[in-house]
């Protein structure tokens, strides 16, 4: 995987080994330039360079790093950088000793984003740069006193003879390809101990040492108070607070340097002459005990195989697709604004970290499950051999055999039993044989569906370290653990999670696929049992006609889609030519069919259901996966749960159904259903996501009306094929000629709802509508702009621009 990744984004590999003119020293006056890549200082026995490394497409930092034995653009050990926070151009930037005595950066030939506060006022101080064979960067004169050096402001390393000390913490890099500062920081606290904190947008936690240690129990002592750390060049770390290691490979004098990793945990590396860099000592040796990873509502993870990974907590949704340090979202509303009845879902070895209310010893579990329930804000219990732990927020979260204590969430009674439990991972290994996981292997080995994504990616986007991110992001959190079931009071959750069904066990659970529920896009849905009792949708596709790594591939990244407005998928079978995918079943089907009967989906309905397939959209078109077109957006793919909640579904099919044609062009042929389509399916344009949006536009009008673009009622399929033609420009045509929105808003509503409505809502929904179904695809707004305009229609007095 990487090495793709890697040609494309560097095509240059350029080479940082020495060059015939070896520069050691930078005299005032002079400047060392972006411009030419010559323009490298190197330390008197080479083994450190200092100069402008790339980190992004024309974006470049001033840095320090190990230039022995010699590396390639891309793999240099970084160990310091003057501006990682602020990169400069590629042109005309420049690193200038002033005769001043002072250093600057100059971003572009304009901007000083960095510099030394070091200038004698008495002009002249005949100052010198030099790159010591430390791999300090230092400012000194010709009595070789030091009026600045790097090593007194370290980045995210720390080398051998750097001093860790009171003002100069060591924070990590964002992430692998991105040296900005990150969250995660190795200081001195206050209390004279050495720490490690995770300082993040929402959150702040220590969790190095154990914070529920004191400083003895730590191995540390308080007392003394002058803050310093270091490495010496054998491997000995020692602190003033007595906290001290030597490497596994101590005593050999290699290159070493200790790291601040952008993980959150704290290293030591060493490399011995010809080899690679290896790890020889790091602080955290359980993964999941580093805060932060897995934002609020999220837990942490670890699997030895698979490594580190979060799972939200039941009934809550991620945040961000393409980042876990956001954590998840409640599907649910607020406890104390919303007087539901709520029940508790236990799940073992688990634990939050902090923001317990108060400890409550010797409760019994019925005890401490009363008091949360009388407090509002109470989001669940973490109850340990009789101490109970109320919690009022859910963070730092952690689901390992190794956690002693359970964690009980409190959920509302009524969607009970459509949360999951996350399973423990342990546990699958117990019974093997009877889930088959999802294969994980051929996204790692099977190169060219990496490729084929990639090239997917560069071609729609320009921006370039977009598109790195969204890879990895993508590629990272294809796997969501498996999912297990667990005892909640009484109630027993049978297995769930994504997985793959055998053909055999639909077979049964379909009863010989006898009870049919509807025919659409490419499949018959059937109405299944499965072995845990939850009654599912199983559809069967009669036109995939994709290879079995192809299908898997899509399923994995659908099986990855987690959002309260999309229909929860639960797995698939891939056997010989079947292809079924299984899904949750909705009760109240879907809302064509709703639509069509006469009674209950009122205005507020309605409206609900117009933001919820908007938000679930957007999800779809805006989260990691850019490329998850529905391109079917149409009122029987939206299905209404029991609370006529929306979900979309069959998302992602248009991609499973690859009917003919030349294999790169996925979109070869017309998609969709008649009446929905933009015209850019016609007229032979670059298909994006404003198809989804017409057909949402579409869809809209149908909610306002109860029309269907086919003419007729809603869902009378087969209606006159030129009623579309009369049913889209019409708003336009409204709104040209400058009717009074209340008068044409009566002659277009739904008759039957006539009386009960609302006309601000109608108007917005009108408005929107209209917006969506524009012949110009740019002027479409996008799904999560249809989702704020939704939402913010009723902000302040100002009408809606239509
Ligand atoms: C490590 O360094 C400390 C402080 O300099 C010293 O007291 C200790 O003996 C050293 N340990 C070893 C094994 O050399
Ligand atoms: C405090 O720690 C420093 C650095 O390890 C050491 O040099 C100094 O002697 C210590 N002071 C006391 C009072 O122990
Ligand atoms: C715990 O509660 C029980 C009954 O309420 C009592 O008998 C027992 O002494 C208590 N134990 C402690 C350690 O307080
Ligand atoms: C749970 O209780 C056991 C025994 O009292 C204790 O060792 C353990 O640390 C506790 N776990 C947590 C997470 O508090
Ligand atoms: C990888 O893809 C090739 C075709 O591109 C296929 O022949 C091969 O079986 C695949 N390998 C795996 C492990 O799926
Ligand atoms: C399904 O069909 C098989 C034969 O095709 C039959 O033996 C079996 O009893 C059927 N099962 C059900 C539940 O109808
Ligand atoms: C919606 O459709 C489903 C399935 O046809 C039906 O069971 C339900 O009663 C309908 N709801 C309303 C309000 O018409
Ligand atoms: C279009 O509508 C007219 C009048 O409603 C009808 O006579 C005609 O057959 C329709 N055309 C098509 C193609 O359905």
């Amino acid at each position: 995987m990487r090495n793709p990744l890697l040609l494309l984004y560097f095509p240059l590999v350029l080479s940082f080994s020495l060059t015939s003119s070896v520069r050691l020293t930078l005299r005032e006056g002079s400047s060392l330039s972006v411009d030419k890549p010559d323009d490298i200082l190197t330390s008197e026995d080479g083994a450190f360079s200092a100069g402008f490394y790339p980190v992004g497409e024309n974006a470049y930092c001033f840095a320090i790093w190990f230039s022995k034995p010699s590396c390639s653009i891309h793999n240099c050990a970084v160990v310091w950088m003057a501006n990682r926070d602020r990169p400069i151009n590629g042109r005309s930037s420049k690193l200038s000793l002033r005769k001043k005595g002072n250093l600057v950066l100059i971003d572009a030939g304009r901007t000083v984003v960095w510099a030394t506060r070091t200038e004698s006022p008495s002009g002249s101080s005949r100052k010198l740069l030099q790159l010591l064979d430390t791999g300090n960067l230092v400012l000194r004169d010709k009595q070789h006193i030091i009026s600045w050096q790097s090593f007194d402001s370290p980045t995210n390393t720390l080398l051998p003879l750097q001093k860790l000390t009171r003002n100069t913490p060591v924070v990590s890099s964002r992430s692998k390809n991105d040296f900005s500062s990150g969250y995660y920081k190795l200081y001195f606290d206050n209390d004279n101990l050495l720490r490690l904190l995770f300082d993040g947008p929402k959150i702040t936690s220590v969790y190095w040492p154990d914070p529920w240690l004191n400083s003895w129990q730590a191995g540390r002592t308080t007392y003394n108070d002058s803050r310093v750390a270091m490495l010496d060049p054998y491997g000995n770390f020692t602190s003033s607070d007595d906290f001290i290691f030597l490497t596994s490979d101590y005593g050999a004098k290699i290159q070493r340097r200790l790291m601040v990793d952008h993980d959150g945990n704290v290293r030591v590396y060493s490399q011995s002459e010809g080899e690679e860099w290896m790890v020889s000592w790091q602080a955290i040796s359980e993964p999941c005990a580093i805060h932060g990873i897995c934002g609020p509502n999220s837990m942490c993870t670890y699997h030895p195989k698979d490594g580190r990974s979060c799972i939200c907590a039941p009934g809550h949704a991620r945040e961000s697709l393409s980042d876990w340090t956001q954590g998840c979202k409640p599907k649910f509303s607020s406890f104390c604004d919303s007087k539901v009845e709520t029940e508790f879902i236990k799940l073992p070895h688990a634990n939050f970290y902090g923001y317990g209310k108060d400890l409550y010893r010797n409760f019994t579990l019925e005890e401490c499950k009363k008091l949360c329930l009388g407090m509002c804000n109470c989001l669940g219990i973490q109850y340990n051999d009789s101490v109970c732990f109320p919690k009022l927020k859910l963070l730092n979260g952690r689901h390992s055999p190794s956690v002693t204590g359970d964690i009980y969430f409190r959920v509302p009674k009524s969607s009970l039993p459509s949360y999951k439990i996350p399973k423990i991972e342990y546990a699958a290994l117990q019974c093997p044989g009877k889930e088959v996981l999802l294969p994980r292997t051929y996204v790692k080995t099977n190169r060219s569906w990496a490729i084929k994504i990639l090239l997917v990616f560069v071609g729609a986007t320009a921006g370039m370290e977009a598109t790195l991110v969204l890879i990895i992001c993508c590629l990272l959190y294809r796997n969501r653990p498996e999912k297990d079931g667990a005892h909640i009071d009484g109630y027993h959750m049978g297995p769930t999670g994504f997985r793959r069904f055998t053909y055999d066990e639909l077979k049964k659970a379909t009863r010989n696929f006898s009870k049919e529920i509807g025919r659409g896009s490419g499949g018959i849905v059937f109405k299944a049992v499965l072995l845990d009792c939850r009654v599912a949708a199983v559809k069967q596709l009669h036109e995939a006609n994709q290879g079995e790594n192809e299908f898997l591939a899509e399923m994995s990244t659908l099986g990855n889609l987690n959002h309260m407005n999309l229909i929860d998928m639960w797995g698939y079978c891939a056997e010989g030519k079947h292809r079924l995918l299984i899904y949750e079943f909705m009760e109240h089907g879907s809302l064509a069919e709703n639509l069509s009967s006469l009674t209950e989906l009122d205005w507020s309905k309605r409206f609900e259901i117009a933001v919820g397939s908007a938000r679930g959209l957007a999800y779809l078109h805006e989260e990691c996966l850019e490329w998850v077109l529905h391109c079917d957006v149409k009122p029987q793919n939206i299905l209404l749960d029991s609370m006529y909640q929306p979900k979309v579904a069959d998302f992602g099919l248009s991609k499973i159904l690859k009917r003919e044609g030349p294999k790169d062009s996925s979109f070869s042929r017309i998609r969709g259903t008649r009446g929905y389509m933009a015209p850019e399916w016609v007229y032979n344009m670059p298909i994006t996501s404003k198809v989804d949006v017409y057909s949402y536009g579409i869809v809209l009008l149908e909610l306002v009306t109860g029309r269907s673009p086919r003419g007729g009622l809603a869902n009378t399929e087969g209606g006159d094929e030129n009623e579309s033609k009369r049913f889209t420009p019409w708003g336009k045509e409204r709104r040209r000629t400058g009717v009074p929105m209340e008068t044409w808003i009566k002659e277009i509503v739904d008759p039957r709802l006539i009386g009960e409505c609302d006309n601000r809502k109608i108007e917005v929904l009108v408005a929107v509508a209209v917006r969506c179904v524009d012949e110009n695809r740019d002027a479409r707004p996008t799904m999560s702009q249809v989702v704020e305009m939704l939402l913010h229609y009723g902000d302040e007095d100002d009408t809606v621009q239509i």
